[in-house]
């Protein structure tokens, strides 16, 4: 079959859904965003089809309580639209570990559609999936239809990426901008978090920053650094501008030496146009990167990530507010644990020592300490306090790699905010973890 047979419209793409249809869509700005921002429109045609994503971006419209007979959604990781719909009813989260998020899935039911994003065929009729193979090939292999947009927007890049466009059943011609996220400016705080971090990685090392304000913002202070490396889930914005300083050109990995690893890439338009075309960086499967073996075979291994609420044992609740679904796993635990397979591998955990939280009776926001005796009820912990290392925040550094819980409890308390120390000593010691005052 041609280039030109396989295209169709997005009203027939969408066309192609069934009543009690699987779909499975990329991830993040690999999200189809003409056939996602339209399900909606054949709500009154479909009733029970399951949308399985991951970061979503699109505008979320399908995911209405009008909608709620028509569709609902399975998510590996939520985004604000789905932060929002959870409270429709029709959502549920997929509790995982990122690197295996796919092959678990296509183990408990087979995708009837995988839709996604690629770039336009090159001359020998390859596209690229562009911004994420953290699951999406193995969709596409399990997929009774493969459905791909294809757009000369999107930055063609190499990797386990790259499949023949005879390989796919459907295309859709599209010409959006690749969804992009805010750079955020540093704060005081981060200035001084980014300085303990930055004294923790040495010339040399390898790092993976994981999601959220803090990782991102780390990168600014590595600055002065080296020949780094990267093996990361995420690639960001803020590792290019490490790329161009010259500070990260992976000349040291003992993994994949002089290539920038990863399974998804999201962030500015500078990082988009800097991945295109560009030999130096692998988009891998996920289910690669993302093994903690992987990550263990690479010297001076360094991941970096962060978390809403961690208790005073290292328990880090990184995905919820107490039992609310927050965000997910995502390759939290992959990543830090990982990392500390590695020779020389560090695992920080970076957060700031207290949050500004919405108090739900009076609307005021207040200050809360994120170091805690004991986790919010219902908090999911995302990474164990049996694989928790260094945890860092703008107090200082509390090393809990080996260390017994009377330790963790001394270490975590000194890293507090000052205000909050003695009364999260005091209740440490009625809830039996200490037995000073
Ligand atoms: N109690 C209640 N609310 C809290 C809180 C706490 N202890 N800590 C933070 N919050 C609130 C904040 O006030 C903020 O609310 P707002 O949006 O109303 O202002 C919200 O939670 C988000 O906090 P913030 O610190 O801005 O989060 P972030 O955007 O930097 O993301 C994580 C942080 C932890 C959610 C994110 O890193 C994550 O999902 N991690 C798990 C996945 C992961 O690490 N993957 C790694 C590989 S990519």
């Amino acid at each position: 079959m041609s280039y030109k047979d396989k295209v169709i419209s997005i009203k027939e793409a969408l066309n192609l859904v069934k009543t009690d249809d699987m779909i499975v869509t990329g991830l993040g700005a690999a999200e189809a965003q003409l056939f996602m921002n339209n399900l909606h429109t054949i709500a009154d045609r479909v009733k029970n089809v399951t949308v399985t994503n991951c970061l979503p971006t699109s505008n979320g419209e399908f995911l209405k309580p009008e909608y709620r007979n028509s569709f609902n959604v399975d998510g590996w990781f939520y985004s604000p639209s789905l932060r929002k719909a959870h409270l429709n009813g029709n959502i549920a989260f997929i509790p995982n570990h990122l690197h295996l998020a796919g092959a678990k899935r296509i183990f408990h039911v087979k995708p009837n559609i995988y839709i996604g994003s690629a770039t336009m065929p090159d001359k020998h009729g390859y596209i690229s999936l562009s911004v994420s193979n953290t699951y999406e090939k193995q969709m596409i292999d399990a997929a009774d239809i493969v459905i791909l947009e294809i757009n000369p927007k999107y930055p063609r890049t190499f990797g386990d990426v790259e499949m023949h466009y005879s390989e796919v059943d459907y295309l859709v011609e599209a010409d959006y901008e690749v969804p992009t996220i805010p750079d955020v400016p540093s704060s005081e705080k981060d200035l001084l978090i980014g300085k303990y971090i930055a004294d923790m990685i040495n010339d040399g090392d390898c790092i993976q920053l994981g999601i959220g304000g803090i990782p991102n913002a780390v990168a600014a202070f590595l600055k002065d650094k080296k020949d780094l490396g990267v093996h990361t889930e995420m690639m960001t914005s803020t590792m290019v501008d490490l790329v161009k300083l010259g500070v990260i050109n992976g000349s040291k990995k003992t993994l994949h030496r002089g290539k920038i690893v990863c399974t998804f890439i999201l962030g500015n338009k500078s990082l988009y146009e800097f991945v295109d075309d560009n030999p130096s960086v692998l988009v891998m499967d996920g289910k690669y990167v993302n093994d903690p073996y992987t990550y263990g075979k690479i010297d001076n291994m360094v991941s970096i990530n962060t978390t809403l609420e961690i208790d005073l044992t290292g328990q880090c609740a990184s995905e919820s507010i107490g039992a609310v679904q927050f965000s997910g796993t995502g390759g939290q635990a992959d990543t830090a644990i990982g990392a500390q397979n590695a020779q020389n591998g560090r695992s920080i955990m970076a957060l700031y020592s207290t949050a500004l939280v919405k108090n739900k009776e009076t609307g005021e926001r207040e200050e809360i300490s994120k170091i805690v005796p004991m986790l919010k009820p219902g908090a999911i912990v995302s990474l164990s306090r049996n694989d928790v290392d260094f945890v860092v925040t703008e107090y200082g550094v509390a090393a809990l790699r080996g260390t017994n819980t009377r330790t963790r409890v001394e270490r975590l308390i000194n890293i507090a905010h000052p205000d909050f120390r003695e009364e999260i000593k005091k209740q440490a010691h009625e809830i039996g973890l200490i037995f000073d005052k």
